[in-house]
């Protein structure tokens, strides 16, 4: 088969290293791609939020199945015109993109299916907004409706903060994403990720993981995009994974598809779990980064398998074969990140790494220049390996970490810290 995957992260290098290894995988090409993608995979640059773009490339090249890694293109609509171009594609429609696109959205569709989450009220002024933290009080959730890069969720602690945070939505800050604003209940619980597979109809968990938003040690410190992730996560026992399933996973797939809007790709899950019990944060419609690394490191070549079963509505087959494994991955940052960073350091050390299927560093944010891998974004690098137990993946991953030299580069060295302190 000939693959396109979209994306240019350290999602998708791990999606085609995945791929890679199932002998289904005859050519691979990458959209826009980076340095690590470069050397396992062709990459080609065209636009890939360009449904048109997308479909012509696909065509021209013989593609038998496109991946789409992030959400832009499937908020777009790509998924829409390559089905109707009658090309086998991972990812939901513009209409089922909804649940990562607005959030009003999503907690519509958890009140007509009865999925725990938070209470929630929304606006679209400023006045009625702020009226309503008042009365609630703080700790309150302030979301801006659409997307807006990770950056459009304020969780609260004092109403001022709220106050502010509603201002600065209503002012434009967010754009278009915040001219409508969800207010939440703010939750209280441990958060983790449950990726399902979805083909319309049948669901199919492919793994649980965690990771670490704060930029710091000890979780501190501003947000980020995620600065390392382990799976599975722990807190989901089978217990509250089988809650989550049928209370959430499902009756939101099949609200979808009563609504005429089936969803089929992979469902990220956000939930907070307290006392055993999950509710839902919020889905993403695609997987997540940089739990996609973990995931994919335990997955190997059946990824594949389970991509195109997902996409052709065969999943009702299929099942995951799990080893009694575990997964973990270190981002490698440019220092100054979340804030700004500069770009253009050279990054030595990566040649002669172990790469096996325990172990490898995963690009995000890399581009060759004259034949050097350089940093050209926040989020550059992402030391992934799997092991027996969660210490020993973690050995692995520093180790490789600690081998890339890169002087304008950080990381952080407690991943996986709750995990790994956890005592039941
Ligand atoms: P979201 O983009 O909706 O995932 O929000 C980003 C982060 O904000 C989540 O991962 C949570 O840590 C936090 N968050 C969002 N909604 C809530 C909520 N209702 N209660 C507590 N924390 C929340
Ligand atoms: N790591 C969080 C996300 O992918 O949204």
């Amino acid at each position: 088969m000939n693959i396109l995957i979209l994306g240019g992260g350290g999602r998708e290098h791990a999606l085609a290293w995945a791929i890679l290894q199932n002998p289904k995988c005859d050519r691979l090409i990458v959209a826009p791609g980076n340095a690590g993608i470069e050397q396992i995979a062709e990459c080609a640059s065209f636009d890939i939020c360009d449904g048109g773009a997308v479909v012509e490339f696909a065509e021209a090249e013989a593609i038998d199945f496109v991946v789409v890694g992030p959400e832009a293109p499937l908020a777009a609509g790509v998924a829409d015109r390559l089905a109707e171009a009658g090309i086998p594609v991972f990812g939901p429609s513009a209409a089922a993109a909804r649940l990562e696109a607005s959030k009003r959205f999503t907690k519509e569709i958890c009140d007509a299916a009865g999925a725990p989450t938070a209470a929630w009220a929304r606006f679209d002024a400023a006045g009625p907004a702020k009226a309503y933290v008042r009365d609630q009080g703080a700790p309150i959730v302030v979301k801006a409706d659409g997307l807006a890069a990770g950056k459009g969720v304020i969780v609260a602690m004092t109403e001022d903060e709220a106050l502010a945070a509603i201002d600065e939505m209503f002012s434009g800050a967010f754009g278009a994403a915040g001219a409508e604003v969800v207010i939440e209940e703010f939750m209280e619980g441990e958060e983790a990720s449950f990726f399902v597979l979805c083909d319309g109809e049948t669901v199919l968990p492919v793994g649980t993981a965690q990771d670490h938003k704060r930029v710091g040690e000890g979780d501190t410190g501003p947000n980020t995009g995620g600065m390392g992730a382990y799976s599975p996560a722990p807190v989901m026992t089978p217990e509250v994974t089988e809650r989550a399933l049928e209370r959430i996973v499902k009756p939101t797939m099949a609200e979808m598809a009563r609504r005429g809007t089936p969803y089929k790709g992979v469902l990220y899950v956000g939930l907070m779990i307290e006392d055993g019990e999950p509710r839902l944060v919020e889905y993403n419609v695609r997987f997540g980064d940089p739990e996609c690394q973990a995931l994919m490191m335990r997955l190997g070549a059946q990824a594949l398998d389970l991509l195109l079963a997902a996409a052709e509505g065969r999943l009702g087959a299929r099942k995951v074969n799990w080893a009694e494994d575990f997964a973990l991955t270190v981002v490698l940052a440019t220092k100054g990140y979340p804030g700004d960073y500069p770009k253009g350091s050279v990054i030595g050390g990566l040649d002669g790494l172990p790469e096996t299927s325990w172990e490898k560093v995963f690009h995000a944010g890399t581009t060759l220049v004259d034949g050097k891998v350089t940093a050209t974004g926040g989020r550059v690098l992402n030391a992934t390996a799997r092991g027996r137990t969660l210490a020993e993946a973690r050995e692995r991953a520093y180790a490789l970490a600690e081998a890339v030299d890169w002087p304008e580069g950080f990381f952080r060295r407690d991943i996986g810290w709750r995990a790994l302190e956890r005592k039941d």
